[in-house]
């Protein structure tokens, strides 16, 4: 009897919960990345039958929405329509309507500038110029300026209250609907605006440091459409965000985090229930994931400007995480690296933090795993003009465990390596 009565509460949890889908985007989705795109069309009922609602906060819809669309429409067999929403929009039940009539929904950061008066034209001249550079052809989810990721925020969910087309989006997604947009904007948790590695490290603390954009983020969080505490970064590895990352997660006193690098995903299955996340990268690419666990560190690291034996791991493609446990399930193609390492030594940098060098960070932990050597000590480098100090940085794969293989089918054999429980220690070194 006691077990009947558990199936069958199995068996509704299950249907109840079968199908939500949260695609979180790492920034920078390149439109000829088949594998994330295809995924998105499929979880929202696939070509033919997906029908893609692109949300942006405006009043009309804007060219980050309008590559959406076109991708969509044009490459990969979906129908898809742009939904601007405005302040007032927001809480419009035709616009709520209007979203439920999806399969799919696809968030834009991209959002209108504010119209000309005298008040939007004073804070404009304050406003640092962050991030609204020329968008890179043939990519979505590009970085935009900060104000944009507040205004999509403050529209959908005004003082932390879901308005009706947020009630819609999630009202879709536990209907069975996928739902899409940049990672970094979709956590309940602290929202990152601004700022780079270094100015995350120094702000606040003695060491003088004349960063180009500050560092900031928004304690009220994001969309929620997340039922996990997690900060979440977007472009990790790319723009070297790891200490960035790492800040902001003691600042807040979020324990954990996730980094997703560009042109990669998470694909979320049940996020607003028991949220499990898997790992898709572009084609033959080692990019993934970073998992960050700061429950150990202090909260005086900050002021100090030194954390230590932080503990760190990276999934790579077709990764499963339960972010509920913390979890992982490592596709069987993959192997234990431990005693296994290919390579004799690191390789060190000595620009571990870089905005431009590509990924340097990633590339040394990757290394490290599967070298004989069982720590490397980085740099990044001090300038004087701008005054940036230089900050030491000790990886340590003591305790680690690298899983990892050729990819499947790639002729050119490239090594895809995961690892979990690696140590990062970040010191500032003062200037010169
Ligand atoms: C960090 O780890 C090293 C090596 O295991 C240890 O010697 C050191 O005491 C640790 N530091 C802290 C603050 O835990
Ligand atoms: C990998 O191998 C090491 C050393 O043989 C072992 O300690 C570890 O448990 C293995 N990890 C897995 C996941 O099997
Ligand atoms: C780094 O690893 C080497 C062995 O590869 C070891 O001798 C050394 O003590 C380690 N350094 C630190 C700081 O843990
Ligand atoms: C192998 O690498 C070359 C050069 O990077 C690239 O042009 C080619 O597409 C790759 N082939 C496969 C099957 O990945």
């Amino acid at each position: 009897m006691c077990r009947l009565i558990s199936s069958v509460i199995i068996i509704s949890w299950f249907t109840l919960t079968v199908g939500q889908n949260l695609v979180l985007i790492g920034g920078n989705l390149r439109n000829d990345n088949t594998q994330i795109w295809n995924k998105m069309v499929d979880l929202a009922g696939g070509s033919g039958v997906a029908k893609i609602g692109v949300i942006s906060a405006s009043k009309l819809n804007t060219l980050e929405g309008e590559k959406v669309i076109d991708n969509f429409v044009r490459l990969y067999g979906a129908k898809a329509i742009g939904i601007p929403v405005s302040a007032t929009g927001a809480n419009d039940p035709k616009v709520a309507k209007l979203v439920e009539d999806q399969t799919g929904i696809f968030i834009v950061e991209d959002s209108e500038d504010r119209s000309w008066n005298f008040l939007n034209w004073v804070s404009s001249l304050v406003r640092p110029s962050d991030g609204s550079e020329e968008p890179p052809a043939g990519a979505v989810c590009y970085e935009s300026a900060s104000y944009k990721r507040q205004n999509l925020i403050d529209t959908l969910r005004p003082s932390g209250k879901d308005s009706l087309v947020l009630a819609a989006i999630k009202t879709l997604l536990n209907r069975g609907g996928m739902v899409a947009g940049n990672a970094a904007v979709m956590s309940k948790s602290a929202i990152i605006l601004g700022g780079d590695s270094i100015s995350a490290l120094v702000t606040g603390t003695r060491f003088v440091s004349f960063s180009r954009i500050p560092f900031s983020f928004r304690k009220e969080g994001g969309l929620n459409l997340l039922n996990v505490d997690y900060v979440i970064e977007s472009q990790l590895s790319e723009k070297g965000r790891e200490v960035r990352l790492l800040r902001t997660l003691v600042e807040s006193d979020t324990p954990k985090g996730l980094g997703v690098d560009e042109n990669a995903a998470l694909i979320v299955k049940n996020p607003l229930t028991r949220p499990v996340a898997k790992v898709m990268t572009a084609r033959w690419a080692v990019s993934g994931v970073l998992y960050l666990d700061v429950s150990d560190i202090p909260t005086q690291s900050i002021a100090n400007a030194l954390y230590e034996n932080v503990t760190f791991s990276f999934f790579t493609v077709d990764d499963v995480i339960d972010l509920t446990t913390g979890e992982v399930t490592f596709p069987s193609w993959k192997t234990n690296i431990t005693g296994q390492e290919w390579f004799k030594n690191a390789i060190p940098s000595n620009d571990i933090l870089s905005r431009v060098g590509p990924s340097q960070w990633r590339e040394t932990a990757r290394r490290l795993i599967d070298c004989k050597e069982l720590n490397v000590t980085n740099y990044s480098p001090s300038s004087i003009v701008p005054m940036i100090p230089a900050v030491r940085v000790d990886l340590d794969r003591t305790r680690a465990a690298g899983m990892g293989a050729d990819l499947p089918g790639d002729l050119n054999n490239t090594y895809v390596a995961s690892f979990q429980r690696m140590l990062a220690s970040v010191k500032v070194l003062g200037i010169l």
